[in-house]
């Protein structure tokens, strides 16, 4: 074992963090380590800074090291470090869950708080079965993910997403799911700014899973409003509205996983917001405390909350939960967070900026290798033809460039980056930012 060097900012063992969702022996060879971050950038141990265009990992909406949240951080260390919410509360708990429904569209008015995107999937799908069992319809047990969904990496959610490589190793998985049908069709909706105007259909695919299962055995349906990780898929205009009528017609349960659509991404607190369309449950994470502590959980509307409140009083409600639900820390940052938000207007400058944004992005278009642009809120897809053999090496290679040569952050799945910067970017940084995106696609271009 190697003792730490006397600059932590600098490890000199690489060998034992098994990273994840990384190709670790390529990372070891040539690392790209961040030691600091502050407001749009990160900054290498070296000193240089790196342009942040992936919000981290989609989670940092307010910016990086934001004072208002560290020190709320800070004092709530020194205050209240740890308090069970297993038959005991904190008071912010309480405060943060009803800034939260105060948020929400409609009747979401209970948190469920949980740590991750993928606790708080699994959360989701589990009050969705219990609830139809607290209702006397303990038959609806099959859950409905989509092709290309992604919702964290629980059991529970890779069974209802729909991302083969994080399916085809691990199992049968969860008994009783199915799948809808991907919303995107390159023919059809190619840059499109916005909900693509083709698609809407693709809902109706609901009635035929429905029929083949029948109502009675279909518990919830989980789609994210806008699919980020597979690679920034927009609804169809008028698609998730015709979800929601059809889950309506059949007593069934609609879960948006709002996991990165939440808190601004799309220029409005939640994307059910922005579309018009109401859930009920919304599952969160990542930017409720702009990814300073981890949280996530489930806003669940009333009559679900209402009717597990039954029987015998001092008996447990529901089975569920985990040591750090409302964690005090998360929950100082949570707060502290959507204070800024609110302060600071970020999802108004989100929608303000959207169409500079998809002007800078679709700029890109003809650059060679591009195949596909979207865009949406703050958010932009973009398909790059890869290698033909080897799929994925492209968008490493634009990885690697990015950080090493231009001195910017990338999120890329497969060969589509995925840009989604913090919402306090300004213009100059929205062109600094897709020009360092062009030269990174035509450094990588075959
Ligand atoms: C829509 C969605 N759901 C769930 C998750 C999983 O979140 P976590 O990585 O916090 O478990 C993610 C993460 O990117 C996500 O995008």
């Amino acid at each position: 074992m190697l003792a730490a060097d006397a600059d932590q900012s600098r490890p000199n063992d690489l060998d034992a963090f098994w990273m994840p969702f990384t190709a670790n022996r390529a990372f070891r060879k040539r690392p790209r380590i961040v030691s600091r971050a502050k407001d749009m950038h990160y900054e290498t141990p070296d000193g240089q800074k790196i342009l942040d265009s992936a919000s981290g990992l989609w989670c940092c909406n307010a910016g990086h090291a934001r004072r208002p949240i560290v020190e709320a951080i800070q004092a709530q260390a020194a205050e209240l470090d740890y308090a069970p919410s297993f038959q005991y509360g904190h008071p912010k708990a309480f405060t943060l869950a009803a800034r939260l429904a105060a948020m929400a569209p409609g009747d979401l008015d209970h948190v469920f708080f949980a740590n991750s995107g993928s606790e708080a999937v699994d959360t989701a799908l589990k009050i969705a079965l219990a609830y139809h069992v607290a209702k006397g319809e303990g038959t609806r047990t099959r859950l409905i993910g989509r092709e290309r969904g992604y919702h964290g990496v629980g059991f529970g959610g890779i069974s209802v997403g729909g991302i083969v490589t994080n399916r085809k190793r691990f199992g049968t998985l969860l008994s009783g799911v199915d799948h809808l049908p991907a919303t995107y069709n390159r023919d059809e909706q190619a840059f499109t700014r916005g909900e693509p105007e083709w698609g809407a259909h693709l809902a109706g695919e609901l009635e035929r899973i429905v029929a083949l299962h029948d109502a009675s055995t279909v518990a919830a349906v989980i789609v994210e409003p806008m699919a980020g990780s597979t690679g920034v898929l927009p609804p169809p205009k008028g698609y998730l509205r015709a979800l929601r009528s059809i889950c309506d017609k059949y007593g069934i349960l609609l879960i948006f996983d709002e996991v990165i659509t939440g808190f601004g991404r799309l220029g409005a607190s939640f994307a059910a917001e922005r579309f018009g369309v109401q859930p009920d449950m919304i599952v969160f994470a990542k930017a409720v405390t702009s990814g300073t502590v981890p949280m996530g959980g489930v806003l669940v509307s009333k009559p679900i909350h209402d009717a597990f409140m039954t029987g015998p009083e001092h008996m447990v409600e529901l089975f569920h939960g985990y040591t750090y639900s409302a964690h005090p820390l998360a929950v100082a940052a949570g707060l502290a967070t959507l204070d800024l938000y609110r302060d600071e207007g970020l999802f108004e400058r989100a929608r303000e900026l959207e169409p500079a944004f998809a002007d800078a992005a679709m700029a890109l278009k003809n650059l060679s290798g591009v195949l596909d642009i979207r865009t949406i809120g703050l958010v932009a897809g973009i398909d790059l033809q890869g290698h033909a053999d080897q799929p994925g090496k492209r968008g490493f290679e634009a990885i690697e460039r990015g950080f090493h040569n231009e001195g910017i952050m990338m999120r890329v799945t497969g060969d589509t980056l995925a840009i989604t910067p913090p919402l306090i970017i300004s213009e100059a940084q929205i062109a600094e930012l897709f020009e360092k995106t062009a030269a990174v696609i035509k450094a990588t271009a075959q």
